[in-house]
């Protein structure tokens, strides 16, 4: 077997934590490369529903390691809370199951403040974004102002910085008409979540080395989807961190050549939640999912947008992280239809297009052209074989497999683990 990248292959919430989930059974260590606490992944055993943001959901499985990465953000205060979440629901969280990189940047309060106050001034051409922060915290990462989780256990070096970092981020807060952050109290409640994470922060490139080395494998848990990714994704309509495979390397320490395989997770429809073109959109796949209590922000509550199953945009994105392997999700939100439609080119401006266009004003423009399948109309969600499926569903499986251009590896068929087949 071979390392995996698991990412999404839409625009998140493709059910990768329920993929996750799935595949960590095969593997020892699960990684996480990007994003913060703007992420939720779901996973539901045995009837209970769990929502991680920042710990990977491998951490439901006994006996794996779990990893955050250096390319992820890290809101302490965010994440001390989902760990004593987990620990409520027993699952303990110590240095043998969680590890997490020194070189991790750290979210503050000022980031979601200036994440928030962002939003506001934009009005009407907003992002949409979760407000967690994500955006200014990757912001300071780049323009070498970012403070790591490595700094924040030496605390004269850690007062030091902060104190640079609140002065700068007051001077934007008061233009935006915020009052300031007091440094003090900042400092003090950061020191203090420091101490409790302490045991769970050191150099995770050497454990993940060491993990490799020593012949196990590993799995990298993607968050968000490839067109929220900063650079393919739908510009400005898109998060601050590379969501594409190419991610698990840089946000991991792990070379290029240790990558075996691709699995990109998509649902069987396709939903975006926050601002920006989404080409599929639908109103009567919004009704049926919303009717059904399903496509609910898992970390916003924020409904989703849905729409068909757009192909244009799932093919371009095997060819963006080179997915080898497909696990569908969500097969059983279609069951009820008696017609389904599925995207296979766009219409811009008169002229036929099989590849998204890369400026967003231009795919706002894209008109959808459909196919036609037949629906089956039987529930999926007792199925646990390929086979048991009904030939219709298995006909629309394999036309938006093979028009992504991978071959389907799961199918889910449900929310929680037992519902899923291995094709
Ligand atoms: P993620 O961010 O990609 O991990 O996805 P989310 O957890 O945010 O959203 C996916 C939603 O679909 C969650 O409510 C999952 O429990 C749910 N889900 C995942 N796979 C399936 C499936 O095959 N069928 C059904 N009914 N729900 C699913
Ligand atoms: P998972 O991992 C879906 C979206 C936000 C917004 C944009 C920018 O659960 O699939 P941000 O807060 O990141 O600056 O917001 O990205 N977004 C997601 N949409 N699933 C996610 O994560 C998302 N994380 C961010 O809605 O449009
Ligand atoms: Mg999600």
């Amino acid at each position: 077997m071979a390392n995996i990248v698991l990412v999404g292959a839409q625009w998140g919430d493709e059910g990768k934590g329920k993929v996750i989930d799935y595949l960590t059974d095969e593997v020892d260590v699960v990684v996480r490369s990007q994003g913060g606490n703007n992420a939720g992944h779901t996973v539901v055993v045995d009837e209970k529903k769990y929502i991680l943001r920042l710990i990977p959901s491998g951490i439901l499985r006994k006996g794996k390691l779990c990893v955050i990465g250096n390319g992820v953000v890290i809101d302490p205060i965010a994440l001390w809370e989902e760990i004593s979440e987990l620990a409520a629901h027993d699952v303990k969280i110590n240095s043998k199951n969680l590890l997490i990189s020194e070189c991790a940047h750290l979210v503050f309060p000022f980031h979601r403040m200036i994440d928030e106050q962002r939003e506001v001034s934009k009005g009407a051409q907003k992002i949409g974004t979760t407000r967690r922060g994500i955006g200014p915290a990757y912001g300071d990462k780049i323009a070498r102002v970012g403070i790591r989780l490595g700094e924040l256990l030496q605390p004269e070096l850690f007062k030091e910085k902060l104190q640079a970092r609140v002065k700068e981020a007051n001077l934007v807060l008061r233009g935006f008409g915020q009052k300031p952050i007091i440094f003090k109290a900042l400092l003090n409640q950061y020191l203090e979540v420091g101490e409790k994470i302490r045991p769970l922060i050191t150099n995770t490139v050497l454990t993940v080395h060491r993990a490799m080395i020593a012949g196990k494998e590993i799995l990298f848990e993607g968050a968000q989807g490839t067109f929220l990714d900063v650079d393919h994704g739908t510009y400005p309509y898109v998060t601050s961190s590379n969501t594409t495979a190419g991610g698990a390397c840089t946000g991991s320490g792990v070379p290029p050549h240790r990558i075996g395989r691709v699995v990109g997770a998509m649902k069987a429809y396709t939903t975006r939640v926050g601002e920006g073109p989404f080409p599929t959109q639908d109103a009567v796949v919004a009704e049926l999912m919303h009717s059904m209590g399903r496509e609910y922000g898992s970390v916003t509550g924020r409904a989703r947008r849905c729409g068909w199953f757009d192909s244009v945009a799932t093919r371009y994105a095997q060819i963006l992280n080179g997915i080898d392997e497909l696990a569908v999700t969500n097969l059983d939100g279609l069951d009820s239809l008696p017609r389904l439609k599925v995207c296979v080119a766009y219409k811009l401006e008169g002229k036929k297009i099989e590849v998204p266009p890369t400026c967003v004003q231009q795919l706002a423009k894209c008109v959808p052209i459909y196919a036609e399948a037949a629906g089956w109309q039987k529930s999926t969600s007792d199925a646990r074989s390929y086979e048991e499926l009904p030939p219709n569903a298995r006909e629309y499986l394999r036309l938006i497999c093979d028009l992504t251009g991978a071959k389907l590896k799961l199918v889910g068929v449900g929310q929680s683990r037992a519902q899923t087949i291995l094709v």
